[in-house]
């Protein structure tokens, strides 16, 4: 990993453990991992799960990749270079507000394996859990909701994910949800059970 650029910078240590923020705040932060094509339903289950998560008192937020785009990340684009930035700072952020007890669901396709796998090394063990969304390029090109295959396969979109740029699934992601054949509901349940045992 790079180096910062300044020099002339010292980690300033708190003096509150993590264990300790658990036992005050009485609930516990983590990242929430979304990844798969485009349509897969990252952000649709994301969300879902955020709705039943807060509904029961529990601190959530979703980072969702277009939002982002909007701000943090609007300069980046979707080179290779600058999807691997993009996710950087996600991983950065998300690790953040997942520090401060927040679960962090974020809704990225993040094609690549080793910039998921740089943001699970910045995360304590067992905080970073990946979702692979694995609905076949089929079943999402059919679903197609924001038009975006079908501006891809008119060649309207270059370094379109699963079209015109590759995406590389998770080998051993904590979870594995059949978006494609499954429900909504079905989809949801399985991560609010696997939250549920952390
Ligand atoms: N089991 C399921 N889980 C999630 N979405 C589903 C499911 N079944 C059907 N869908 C539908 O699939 C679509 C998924 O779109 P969504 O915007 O969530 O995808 P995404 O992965 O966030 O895509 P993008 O990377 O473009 O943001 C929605 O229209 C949703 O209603
Ligand atoms: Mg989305």
């Amino acid at each position: 990993m790079s180096q910062p650029v300044s020099k002339n910078i010292t980690w300033h240590h708190g003096n509150l453990t993590a264990e300790d923020r658990e036992k005050f705040l009485k609930s516990k932060g983590c990242v929430i991992w979304f990844t798969g094509l485009s349509a897969s339903g990252k952000s649709t289950v994301a969300r879902e799960v955020e709705h039943a998560l807060v509904e029961n008192g529990i601190f959530a937020t979703v980072l969702d990749g277009d939002n982002v785009r909007h701000g943090l990340n609007k300069d980046l684009g979707f080179s290779p270079a600058d999807r691997t930035e993009n996710i950087r700072r996600i991983g950065e952020v998300a690790n953040l507000i997942a520090q401060a007890n927040v679960i962090t669901l974020t809704a990225f396709i993040s094609p690549y394996k080793e910039d998921r796998d740089t943001v699970r090394a910045l995360m304590p063990k067992g905080k970073f859990i990946e979702v692979l969304c694995d609905a076949s390029l089929e079943v999402c090109e059919k679903r197609d909701p924001k038009g975006l295959y079908k501006k891809a396969r008119a060649g309207q979109i270059p370094e379109f994910t699963g079209i015109s740029a590759p995406y590389e699934a998770p080998e051993n992601p904590e979870i594995v949800l059949k978006t494609g054949e499954q429900t909504l509901e079905e989809s949801t349940r399985e991560v609010l059970d696997y939250i549920s045992k952390l």
